[in-house]
């Protein structure tokens, strides 16, 4: 893990509201589901962000623009530079034999670093309307299942449908709160090893100001930066 200064080399708009940021550093081995601190000019807690993508020192971070941070983060051009903390973070536990991934909406920013060790994947990815896919041409060879809420582009309806019918395999995931709770309540009631990527607010990401609380179904808390953020879907309660 590093505190250190990085130098944007792109930060352009991929579909709406969301914006692939690349910057080049030097993070060492990284494991899919890991994240990285971004600290944005002007906002006094930094924010946490999947490590995108990583190759060749180049860190790729897929963000959804929905308030102060990731507003001031769009405003980064080439060159410019901005502090990083990382990588943090267990990541997921990926198997070796083939693997479900679920995803919703920007949830889907750790599995494109997935793509690159693991080719037995389905991919199961919804969103609320099609102009929110992006980088779908970066999962070719993964099986993959597309869900809109309006039904413009896949099939009509969310990532979860697929629940009834999804095989036994492990089961990756990342996506809002409510998906979360489907797959936690899923896990426990079918007894299944499902993996799921928390995002929730963070104070310093290093353990140090307690923020990060999520509570632990056998009682008292995990803190998501020290203990996560990825955890098995049946041993929290969100
Ligand atoms: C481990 C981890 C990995 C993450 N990876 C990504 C990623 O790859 N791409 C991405 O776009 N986002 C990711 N997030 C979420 C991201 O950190 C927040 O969206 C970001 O911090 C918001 O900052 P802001 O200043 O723009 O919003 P704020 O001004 O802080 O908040 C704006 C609104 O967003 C809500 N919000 C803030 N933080 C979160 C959060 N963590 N989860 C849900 N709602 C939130 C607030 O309640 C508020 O309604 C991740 C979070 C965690 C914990
Ligand atoms: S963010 Fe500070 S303890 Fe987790």
């Amino acid at each position: 893990m590093q505190y250190v200064k990085v130098k944007v080399i792109k930060n352009s708009k991929v579909a709406a509201q969301i914006f692939e940021l690349q910057v080049e550093v030097d993070l060492g081995h990284v494991k899919p589901g890991q994240f990285v601190l971004l600290y944005p000019k002007g906002c006094l807690l930094p924010r946490p962000f999947s490590i995108g993508d990583y190759v060749d020192n180049v860190l790729t971070i897929f963000y959804k623009v929905v308030g102060k941070g990731t507003r001031e983060l769009t405003k980064l051009q080439p060159t410019a530079s901005i502090y990083l903390l990382g990588p943090l973070g267990n990541g997921f536990d990926i198997p070796t034999h083939h693997i479900n991934v679920i995803a919703g909406g920007i949830g889907i920013a750790p599995f494109f670093l997935l793509k690159r060790v693991a080719d037995d994947v389905t991919l199961v990815w919804g969103v609320k309307t099609k102009d929110e896919f992006f980088g779908l041409e970066r999962f070719k060879g993964w099986d993959i299942h597309l869900y809109t809420e309006d039904g413009s582009h896949g099939m009509q309806g969310m990532a979860t449908d697929c629940l009834n019918t999804i095989s036994k395999d492990t089961i990756l995931a990342c996506g809002p709160i409510e998906m979360l709770n489907q797959l936690i309540d899923f896990a426990i009631s079918n007894n299944r090893y499902v993996q799921v990527l928390v995002e929730q607010r963070m104070g310093c990401g290093i353990g140090a100001c307690r923020g990060c609380a999520i509570r632990r179904r056998a009682g008292g808390y995990f803190h998501l930066c020290e203990d996560g953020p990825v955890f098995d879907a049946r041993t929290i309660v969100l």
